[in-house]
Formats: structure tokens, C-alpha cells, sequence
């Protein structure tokens, strides 16, 4: 038998939390044969929620749940975990502007980090869903420096998923014939949706697509803002859609990523695609063993480098006011 993960959650008692929790238990998450032993890190007033979560895992009865440990206290979820998906974070609010919301999320990502560096397994993975989630995935890299820092990623898997969808739904495809998509920059709306090396079938999609005009006007600002349009038509924002990215982005890592494909993960800069060392970026990735790689030597047209550009510019500005605020 095989010994039992440690997977922490934080705002377990939210809206992804209930949507994500039972997946893990389920073995979605790392594998039909590996046990888990749940954390579930709130804040105070989250914990009795929380508690009401795990009375309902408990009645699922999961062969692979070895236990459901709840705690308001970072030390404690932190300690001795091999997966952290970090998701609980602070909501914009009204009137909230940017310098207010990274100086929030400080507040949370940056004893988080901490208490990651401290008490997580030496073999630690970090997934930050919260947003701003590539800039609060630094703030708590920042605060980890015994930690890998390429063990901080961000998830821009959702973005993946729903250019996926979108591009099956325009060439008429089928979702598992398109190999090779990219999300390139920042989760939020300058995200740029790369199909120029994506395959359909073994087809260039672009050339499939052959339609610039739908790319600039269409797909791109449809991926980009799809979660405002969620948020628009459900009255809520993306929740199991998100789980389910939360899901596929740690199963990728450590499980691999099929010959012939990629994914798209926020992972640290090396400098590659000329994107500033450091930043917390999404490129594309073919992952092995736990590990991952940025997919090299991809030619970048003007297209695609110009909106590159902008968003990692918007993480450029992120990263300096973040680190104006001393919290890197
Ligand atoms: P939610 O508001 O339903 O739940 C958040 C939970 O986090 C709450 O239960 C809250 O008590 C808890 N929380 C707040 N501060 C915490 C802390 N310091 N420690 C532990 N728990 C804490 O929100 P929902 O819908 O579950 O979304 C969570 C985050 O995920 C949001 O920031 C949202 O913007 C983000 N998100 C990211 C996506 C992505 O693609 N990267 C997609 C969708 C959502």
C-alpha cells in the first residue's frame, strides 16, 4: 500500500473548496491507487462551514480518504504537506483599487509562504488559484526561500480549458484532437490564447481556423473574459469549472503530460520567450516525474508577440508594486 499524500486546501469552506474537495478524495487528483489525507486551512469564520464539508466527506465513505484535518492556523495545514492549493484569497470589492486588493492578498500569500517555508514536505507543490493567483503565487515564493522556487506555480489551466472548448466549438473538433494550445502571461483579461502551434487532428489550427479576424475579435477577448461572462450569466463566479482546472493542473504535473502535447502552467520566468526572470508567467509546459518544462524554440509571430508583451507587462507592474509594498 502506498503512503497517504498530504493535501492542503485553503478557503476549503468556499465555493471551489466544495467543488474541488471531493474530486481530491475521489483520486482525481493524483491517481485512482494514491490516499490523501485532507487539510482544510479557513479563517475563523470559515471553520464551521468547513466542518459541515468534512461531515459530507466523511459520508462519501472515499476508500482513498485516510483522514480530514480542519484549522484556521497556517502552521498546522502547512505542516508535513506535499500539495498546496492555495484558493481561499481576498475578493475585489467595490471601489477596491489594485494597490488595495495585492496588499490584501500580501496579508494572506505572504504568511502562507511562510508557513509553507517552515512546516511543508520537502517535496512540496504549490498551486495558487486565488487571484490576482500569478502575483500571489510570488508573494508567497518570495516568503518561501527554502522552498524550490519553481515548486510556485499558478494556474492558468482554466484559460487552457476554455480556449480548448472554444477552438473545438469553431472547427467543429473534438475537444481531444487539439494538441498544443498555449495560454501565454498573466491569468486575468490581457491572457494571451496562443493557437499558432496548436494541432487539430495534426493540422496547424491556426491555418485550419484561417479567420485572424475571429482569433483577434472573437476567441482571444471570449477566453479572456469568460469569467466575467460566467459571473454575468450564473450569478456567481466560476466554481467547478475552476476546481476541475485546480484538478488537471496538479495531475499533469505530477503525473506527465502525453507525447506529442503540452499544457499551460503558471510557473516562475527562466528568461525564456523573452519573458523577465522571476515572474510568475504562463507559458507552455510538457511536465515528467513531478517536473516541468518549458516547451522551447517555438517561433513567435508579431501577433502573438505584441499581446505577450502586454501581459507580462501587466505582471512586470504587478511584481513592482507588490515589491513597493515590501511584500517580495
Ligand atoms: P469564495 O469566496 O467562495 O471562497 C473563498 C474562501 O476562502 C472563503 O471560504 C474564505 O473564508 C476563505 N479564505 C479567505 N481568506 C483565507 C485565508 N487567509 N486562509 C484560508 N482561507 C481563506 O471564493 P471562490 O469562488 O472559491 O474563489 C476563490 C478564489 O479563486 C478567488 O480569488 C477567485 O478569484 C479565484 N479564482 C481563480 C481562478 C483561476 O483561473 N485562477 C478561476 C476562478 C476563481
Amino acid at each position: 500500500t502506498r503512503t497517504p499524500v498530504n493535501v492542503t486546501v485553503t478557503g476549503a469552506a468556499g465555493q471551489i473548496g466544495y467543488a474541488l474537495l471531493f474530486r481530491i478524495a475521489s483520486g482525481h487528483l493524483l491517481g485512482a491507487d494514491v490516499p490523501v489525507r485532507l487539510r482544510l486551512l479557513e479563517i475563523p469564520q470559515g471553520l464551521k462551514a468547513a466542518e459541515g464539508t468534512a461531515m459530507e466527506l466523511d459520508d462519501c465513505a472515499f476508500p482513498l480518504l485516510q483522514g480530514i484535518e480542519i484549522t484556521d492556523d497556517p502552521n498546522v495545514g502547512f505542516d508535513g504537506a506535499n500539495v498546496a492549493l492555495l484558493v481561499g484569497a481576498r475578493p475585489r470589492t467595490k471601489g477596491m483599487e489594485r494597490g488595495d486588493l495585492l496588499e490584501a492578498n500580501g496579508g494572506i500569500f505572504k504568511p502562507q509562504g511562510k508557513a509553507i517555508n517552515d512546516h511543508a514536505a520537502d517535496d512540496i507543490k504549490v498551486l495558487v488559484v486565488g487571484n490576482p493567483a500569478n502575483t500571489n503565487a510570488l508573494i508567497a515564493q518570495a516568503a518561501a526561500p527554502d522552498v524550490p522556487a519553481e515548486r510556485f506555480t499558478a494556474m492558468t489551466r482554466l484559460d487552457h480549458n476554455r480556449a480548448l472548448s472554444q477552438l473545438a466549438k469553431k472547427t467543429g473538433a473534438q475537444v481531444s484532437d487539439i494538441k498544443k494550445l498555449t495560454i501565454w502571461g498573466n491569468h486575468s483579461a490581457t491572457q494571451y490564447p496562443d493557437i499558432f502551434h496548436a494541432e487539430i487532428a495534426g493540422k496547424n489550427a491556426a491555418e485550419v481556423v484561417g479567420d485572424e479576424q475571429w482569433l483577434a475579435d472573437d476567441f482571444i477577448p471570449t477566453v479572456a473574459k469568460r469569467g466575467a461572462a460566467i459571473i454575468e450569466a450564473r450569478g456567481a463566479s466560476s466554481a467547478a469549472s475552476a476546481a476541475n482546472a485546480a484538478i488537471d493542473h496538479v495531475h499533469t504535473w505530477v503525473n506527465g503530460t502525453a507525447e506529442g502535447n503540452w499544457t499551460s502552467m503558471g510557473i516562475p520566468s527562466d528568461g525564456s520567450y523573452g519573458v523577465p526572470e522571476g515572474l510568475i508567467s504562463s507559458f507552455p509546459v510538457t511536465t515528467k516525474n513531478g517536473t516541468y518544462e518549458i516547451v522551447q524554440g517555438l517561433d513567435i509571430n508579431e501577433f502573438s508577440r505584441a499581446r505577450i508583451d502586454a501581459s507580462v507587462q501587466e505582471l512586470a507592474e504587478e511584481r513592482d508594486a507588490v515589491r513597493a509594498l515590501g511584500l517580495i
